[in-house]
Parts: structure tokens; C-alpha cells; sequence
């Protein structure tokens, strides 16, 4: 393990990790965003940069500091994550999409604030898909050998749907959280398995976000090879 060892084990690379969680926006003061804290984010980018690596932190409404020695590139909705992200990775050895991307944004922003008017139901809400960053980001990678690692949460059937979205995705990783009371969300802790491609299974014991991190970034090292 190189932090373990006190190694540099990432020295020379530059690594993407994306966190928090995105904001769409339903007119001036409103929007439509998810729980995602970016402390899983955060740990991440703080030991890939330990590890000796240059970090950018790609970083969606997340009320944490900057982690020192990395540089931060701060985005509101997901269509912003996207062109923070598809910029970042071009010369990337690994991109980290720990970031909750909302899966639909509302068709339009009002351009002034939505009021209430008695006696009138509210208008519905009209909602859209937005792009999947992390099937984009593995079907068509910017550099050979460019490693993609992606986040899941699941409550049933952990490694069943895990495995399944890992073959949809297209990444080389996926990290897959059980989430249940008192894990994952807002929490400092967290337990999970990481996938592979490859058909490898790696569990995470309950710990620290850092000792995930650690893991990734072993698993990642692993598939990078010696070149630099
Ligand atoms: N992700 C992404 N772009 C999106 C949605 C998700 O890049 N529009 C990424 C997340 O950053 C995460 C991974 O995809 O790394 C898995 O997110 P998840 O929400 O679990 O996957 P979905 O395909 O959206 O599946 P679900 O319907 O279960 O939400
Ligand atoms: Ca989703």
C-alpha cells in the first residue's frame, strides 16, 4: 500500500476525481440536487495527492476546504461536471467519478422565480436526462490506457445490480456502497466492494473514507503499469 509505506506510488501522474453532488436549477433561487456530502470526493483527491499525484478535484456544491496541494475546479449542474470533466481528463491517467450526478434536470430554468397563486395547482415539472459522464468517459478514453472508476449506491441486490452497471458503464472500477442507516451519506464512514472489469472483487471493511481511498487508488496504481 503506498500511503501505508509512505510512498509516492502516484508521483508523475495527474488524476480527476469528480465529488459532491449536482445542482439543477428550477428558476433563480430553486433547485433539484441530492444528499451527496463530497467527503468520499474529498478523501479521495486528499490521498491520491499524499500519493504523490497531481489532483483535480472537480467539485459540485460541496461545503468542505480545499484539500491542500490540489486544484480545485468548482461546477454547479451536472452538464457543468461534464465540460469540467471532459477538460481535466485529456491528459489524465485516471478519472474518479465520485461525484452523484442528477440523473434529470428540469426541461427549463424559469427565468424569474416561480410564485404561488391561490386557488391555482402548481404546474408540473418537466424533467429531462442528462448525460451519463461515466459511460461517455469510458466508451471513448482520452489516453491509452486512461483508468475510469465509477461510484454506485445500491440498497437491494448489491452485487448483482453493481456488476450489471459496471458492464453498462463501461469503467474499469466500480466501487459499490451498500447504503443502509448510518452509511454512505453524510456520514464519515463507509463499506464497500470494489468491482473490476476483470472479474476481481476487492470488499472494503466498515472504516475511515481515506482507507476506501486507499483502495481505489491501490486498484488504480495496479492497472496503470510501470510507464509514466
Ligand atoms: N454518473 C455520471 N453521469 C450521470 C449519472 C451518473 O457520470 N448522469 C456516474 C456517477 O458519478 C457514478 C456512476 O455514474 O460514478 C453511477 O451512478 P449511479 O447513479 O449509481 O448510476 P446510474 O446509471 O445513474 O443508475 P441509477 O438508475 O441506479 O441511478
Ligand atoms: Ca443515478
Amino acid at each position: 500500500r503506498g500511503a501505508d509505506a509512505g510512498v509516492a506510488d502516484l508521483a508523475g501522474r495527474h488524476v480527476v476525481v469528480s465529488a459532491g453532488g449536482t445542482r439543477e436549477p428550477l428558476d433563480p433561487v430553486r433547485f433539484l440536487g441530492n444528499r451527496s456530502s463530497g467527503r468520499q470526493g474529498y478523501a479521495l483527491a486528499q490521498v491520491a495527492a499524499a500519493r504523490g499525484a497531481r489532483v483535480t478535484l472537480v467539485s459540485a456544491n460541496v461545503s468542505l476546504p480545499a484539500p491542500a496541494g490540489v486544484d480545485v475546479v468548482r461546477v454547479g449542474t451536472a452538464l457543468e461536471l461534464r465540460e469540467a470533466v471532459l477538460n481535466a481528463r485529456q491528459d489524465a491517467d485516471a478519472v474518479v467519478m465520485a461525484a452523484a450526478v442528477a440523473d434529470f434536470r428540469p426541461a427549463a430554468m424559469a427565468a424569474g422565480k416561480i410564485k404561488k397563486k391561490d386557488g391555482v395547482e402548481p404546474a408540473p415539472v418537466e424533467l429531462v436526462r442528462n448525460p451519463d459522464i461515466l459511460a461517455e468517459i469510458s466508451a471513448d478514453r482520452a489516453r491509452a490506457g486512461q483508468v475510469v472508476v465509477g461510484f454506485a449506491a445500491e440498497t437491494d441486490e448489491v452485487l448483482a445490480n453493481g456488476r450489471a452497471k459496471l458492464a453498462r458503464k463501461g469503467c474499469d472500477l466500480l466501487v459499490v456502497n451498500e447504503v443502509g442507516v448510518d452509511k454512505t451519506f453524510g456520514s464519515e464512514h463507509n463499506e464497500a466492494v470494489v468491482l473490476g472489469a476483470d472479474g476481481t472483487e476487492t470488499p472494503v471493511p466498515h472504516g475511515p473514507k481515506s482507507a476506501l481511498a486507499d483502495v481505489v487508488w491501490d486498484l488504480v496504481a495496479a492497472r496503470l503499469g510501470s510507464e509514466t
